[in-house]
């Protein structure tokens, strides 16, 4: 079913207006998405601090890892193409880190400042199968942008597992 985001939108833009501290942004979304939805079981941000690497932010849920290199797992894979990834089975995804035993898929969206440049990327797990698709996205992306100022993640989203040919990438409509 398609989540309302209109709710947990409207409050994050209440409270973060007039907020521009990257990390109290970072924590006031994490805790705000993490508790909107009971199906949203690990949020958190990863953000870049050097080239290629993405080290631990503000998160809710259980212990996530420190840090990921670009090179590795879906966040990397958000980070490498600056391209939303909507995971319905992470056991197909090579290369996932399994933070949580529990987590069956997942959506990692990259987040740009206003200069466009990519600062991190917001990745949601869930216990549930195929729990995300582009209405999350899109939702999820147009946050992002309203919360710290930057682009959208482009006009394609990743959607995984991508089969040999290439299918299972779909073109990014904005709507589930
Ligand atoms: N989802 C990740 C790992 C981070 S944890 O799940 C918190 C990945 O494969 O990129």
């Amino acid at each position: 079913m398609r989540r309302d985001y209109s709710e947990v939108v409207g409050r994050v833009r209440a409270v973060c207006a007039g907020e521009d501290d990257a990390v109290a942004l970072m924590a006031t979304v994490a805790c705000e998405l993490y508790h909107a939805f009971d199906d949203f079981d690990w949020v958190g941000f990863y953000r870049v601090t050097e080239p290629d690497l993405l080290k631990i932010g503000p998160y809710q849920g259980g212990h996530g890892c420190l840090a990921i290199p670009f090179a590795r797992g879906v966040c990397g894979a958000a980070a490498r193409e600056e391209r939303t990834q909507v995971v319905a089975d992470v056991e197909a995804f090579p290369g996932h880190i399994a933070c949580a035993a529990s987590t069956r898929s997942e959506i990692v969206v990259p987040v740009f400042d206003g200069k466009g440049v990519l600062v991190a990327v917001l990745d949601v797990d869930s216990d549930r199968p195929a729990a995300f698709d582009a209405h999350d996205a899109s939702a999820l992306e147009a946050l992002m942008a309203a919360v710290f100022g930057g682009r959208t993640g482009g006009d394609a989203i990743a959607v995984r597992p991508q089969g040999p040919t290439g299918e299972g990438r779909r073109p990014y409509t904005g709507s589930g």
